[in-house]
């Protein structure tokens, strides 16, 4: 039996979806909340994990290990770092990086956790697809870019730390959280799938333009996974 997990990052996000839900049960753990039902014919289990790497990954973690998920989505905000994306794109990853992983002094390229087989953690074709028409479907206006996300631990807000991960890793956006969820999931063998609505261009202009941009992307995320979740 398939048993979908799904992390939001933000409360309007998890709010949409918990509505959506035949909730059966909300389990403490962690000092997080667990909210285990359905949505539509699939099993669900949801949480917001809150913010950066740690968090993400725990979360994954505990709902690999306390409630069997079989697949992870990830649905957030983003900072877009493709002049193409715009604010209120979505991005679905068609792979995943650390922009905050170096070991370069010990001869691994950046960007490469040492020791581990793969470079760029890798993500669901399949959930892509269904993504992708789901969107198509529920936000006929939005727009859907593939392709490579960054993460790390850092809000990005300025043209030169913009630039470098640019330079180096060449993603679409950046944000705190899916990379983390991707390692999460490979470790475990599960298939993963980041979802992430432009809300600012990890610009000077980041931190005014992320709260006037994110109810919208919730909204968005919110309603694509839910129609998601009757064809999954
Ligand atoms: N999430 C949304 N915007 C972001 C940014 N500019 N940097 C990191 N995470 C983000």
């Amino acid at each position: 039996m398939k048993v979908i997990g799904i992390i939001g990052a933000m409360d309007l996000e998890v709010e949409k979806l918990i509505e959506a839900m035949d909730l059966k049960e909300k389990v403490e753990y962690a000092r997080r909340t667990f909210y285990v039902g359905t949505i539509g014919n699939a099993q669900v289990v949801l949480a917001r994990c809150g913010v950066g790497k740690v968090n993400a990954a725990v979360t994954v973690q505990m709902m690999v290990d306390k409630f069997g998920i079989t697949q992870i989505i990830n649905t957030g905000v983003a900072g877009s770092l493709d002049e193409k994306i715009d604010i209120g794109d979505i991005v679905l990853a068609t792979g995943a990086v650390y922009h905050d992983m170096e070991a370069i002094a010990f001869g691994y390229e950046r960007g490469q956790v040492p020791q581990m087989d793969i470079f760029e953690f890798p993500t669901s074709k399949e959930l892509v697809e269904l993504a992708d028409a789901s969107c198509k479907k529920v936000n006929p206006d939005v727009k859907t870019f593939r392709g490579r996300i960054a993460s790390g631990d850092q809000f990005i807000a300025g043209k030169e730390i913009k630039n470098n991960i640019k330079g180096w890793f060449n993603p679409l956006c950046v944000e705190m959280e899916g990379t983390a969820m991707a390692h999460t999931a490979y470790i475990n063998d599960i298939p993963c799938l980041i979802i992430r609505a432009i809300s600012d261009k990890a610009d000077d202009s980041a931190e005014m333009d992320y709260p006037t941009f994110e109810k919208k992307a919730a909204v968005h995320c919110a309603n694509m996974v839910i129609e998601m979740m009757a064809n999954i």
